[in-house]
């Protein structure tokens, strides 16, 4: 039976800072699955701070289109299927956007795996700290600044669901790990909940150079940087010798209608830095080896995780421009009804 679909589309494209004039929540009545097609009712949707750089059209991946469903991730259950690889009922992931339901012709949709979603695991994990954002910190540092054991890993947004759990395999790996959060609340998250070495709330911060140096008294060796700008600037200053710089997101740069420089690009030069943009889509292949090895870690207890879930398609939008406020405190997702 054809089901009516609630789901929010780019209305306009926003000039700086998003606002909720940006997104529009449409109702659109959905056929039933036609042949190899699978219909999916979303449980939970993500809203991610990278997919700002997509309603512009500056991103890696192209811009959404005007009228086209915004982006983000689901979970959900399988309500009809005319694909052998699923049936009514199975638990699923893909990439449907900001929508109550999603036809899907088989591509990109995934089975969970229900067994392994046991408590202390949620299902939520598939699309958090198992998902694009844990998968994003295991990878960008593991992989790509191969932290050693007695380095200083410096982590920025170190509350947001990237930083949490890069700074927290860094921890595993033997570093030092200093987090840098908004407010003092995420820093005793990071701090004490997380063990991190140290943290601090940049917004009592003046001079960022400085409070980078008190807080990594032996300089900086792997900057895991999701925040950009500024603090990207106020890393350099303070790296050691042969340090990474691992440029996993800018978030105080997405809504700028023009980027900031780096300054002290001379550093790169005397301290053999090295600087390098992560993707995460181009580990794809490796995904499940990590997402088990991720699993493992959170049943052992050795890596937590935090959701901050609201309920209701309708709150998505703000849901999404509170990122940019530093109002959530770990993955954000939306609870559909
Ligand atoms: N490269 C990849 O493949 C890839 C994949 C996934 C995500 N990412 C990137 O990874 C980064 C972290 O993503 P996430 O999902 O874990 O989200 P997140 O860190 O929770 O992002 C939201 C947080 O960013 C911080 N923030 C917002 N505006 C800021 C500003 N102007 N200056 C400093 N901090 C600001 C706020 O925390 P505070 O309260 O601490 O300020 C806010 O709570 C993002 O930049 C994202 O785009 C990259």
């Amino acid at each position: 039976m054809p089901v009516t679909n609630r789901r929010w589309v780019l209305a306009s494209r926003p000039d700086g800072k998003p606002s909720l004039d940006n997104f529009r929540l449409e109702d659109q009545e959905l056929r039933d699955p036609g042949e190899h097609e699978v219909l999916v009712k979303g449980l939970y949707i993500s809203v991610d701070p990278g997919m700002r750089s997509r309603l512009s059209g500056d991103s890696y991946a192209q811009a959404l289109g005007i009228g086209e469903t915004i982006e983000g991730a689901m979970i959900g259950t399988v309500k009809a299927s005319n694909n052998e690889r699923f049936k009514t009922g199975d638990l699923v992931m893909g990439g449907f956007g900001w929508q109550e339901y999603a036809l899907s012709n088989g591509r990109g949709l995934a089975k969970l795996d229900a067994s392994i979603f046991q408590p202390p695991l949620t299902v939520t994990a598939a699309i958090g700290v198992l998902g694009i954002p844990g998968l994003t910190a295991y990878f960008g540092l593991l992989d790509m600044a191969k932290p050693k054991e007695g380095e200083t890993v410096l982590i920025s947004s170190a509350a947001g669901p990237v930083g949490a759990t890069a700074g927290q395999i860094a921890r595993m790996k033997g570093c030092t790990v200093v987090g840098i959060a908004g407010s003092r609340d995420k820093c005793d998250y990071v701090t004490k909940e997380l063990g991190f070495d140290r943290c601090f709330n940049y917004e009592e911060e003046k001079d960022l150079v400085a409070a980078i140096k008190q807080a990594c008294p032996k300089g900086v060796d792997i900057y895991f940087d999701n925040v950009g700008g500024e603090m990207l600037d106020a890393a350099i200053t303070n790296t050691n010798e042969r340090a990474r710089l691992i440029i996993s997101g800018a978030v105080a740069e997405y809504n700028r209608p023009e980027p900031r420089g780096i300054r002290n690009t001379t550093r790169l030069i005397t301290h053999r830095l090295r600087m390098e943009g992560l993707v995460v889509f181009d580990y794809f292949k490796q995904f499940p080896q990590a997402q088990a090895e991720m699993a493992g870690w959170i049943k052992s207890g050795k890596l937590k995780y935090t959701e901050d879930i609201s309920e209701g398609i309708e709150t998505t939008p703000e849901a999404f421009l509170g990122l940019f406020e530093g109002e959530n405190h770990g993955r954000r997702l939306i609870k559909l009804g």
